[in-house]
């Protein structure tokens, strides 16, 4: 079966590199499958996180791991129930905690399977705050993983500002006044920072 894939014939490091590409984008289109068509929220939350890290002088393997976690960060989502995910009036509270459920559940999974057992943790905490209030378990500060951390704040802003989102969207600015009110208590305040430098330098 794998020889079908063309895995059998891969003879380089860059015909892995392509196999694994291909697996990750059609991991990523079905936890993205609730966004409308197209959308490819994993991927730029995935890039965007790798750019923070980088910004954040981490390490060429790290800044790796971080971009692979950004990618399955919603890897729960997948077994979460659609009518939840695409609602667009005000969740109620069992809507929440279903929604509440998937960084466990993507966690859970990832954890059993080595080569992504490495961004179980930064899956798990991706929705912590910084001030403890998060979930799933309330960590507070540097507690919370750096990838994590790095992952919230890009998740939230992509949130705010992909026009493929099905709520309605802000402009880049409003969406960065946001980043910038909750450092301190959301997100982490360094992470914020050099998220504004990566997004400036991409203007120019
Ligand atoms: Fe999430």
């Amino acid at each position: 079966m794998a020889s079908d894939l063309g895995i059998s014939y891969a003879s380089s490091w860059d015909d892995v590199e392509a196999v694994l590409q291909g697996i990750s984008t059609l991991v990523t289109s079905a936890i993205d499958r609730n966004i409308p068509a197209g959308s490819t929220h994993s991927q730029r939350v995935a890039g965007l996180a790798a750019s923070i890290a980088e910004k954040l002088g981490l390490p060429s393997g790290e800044i790796r791991r971080i971009y692979f976690a950004g990618l399955f960060h919603d890897f729960g989502k997948l077994f979460l129930p659609s009518n939840v995910l695409i609602k667009t009036e005000p969740l109620s509270e069992d809507d929440w905690s279903f929604i509440e459920l998937h960084p466990q559940l993507g966690a859970t999974f990832l954890e059993r399977v080595p080569p992504f057992s490495n961004i179980a943790n930064d899956v798990l905490h991706h929705h912590e705050r910084i001030d403890g209030r998060g979930y799933p378990r309330r960590l507070s500060g540097e507690d919370i993983p750096l990838g994590a951390r790095i992952i919230a704040v890009v998740e939230s802003f992509d949130a705010m500002t992909a026009s493929d989102s099905y709520r309605a969207c802000v402009t880049h600015e409003i969406a960065c006044d946001t980043l910038i009110k909750g450092s301190g208590t959301q997100f982490d305040g360094g992470v914020v920072q050099a998220f504004l430098a990566v997004l400036s330098c991409r203007k120019q």
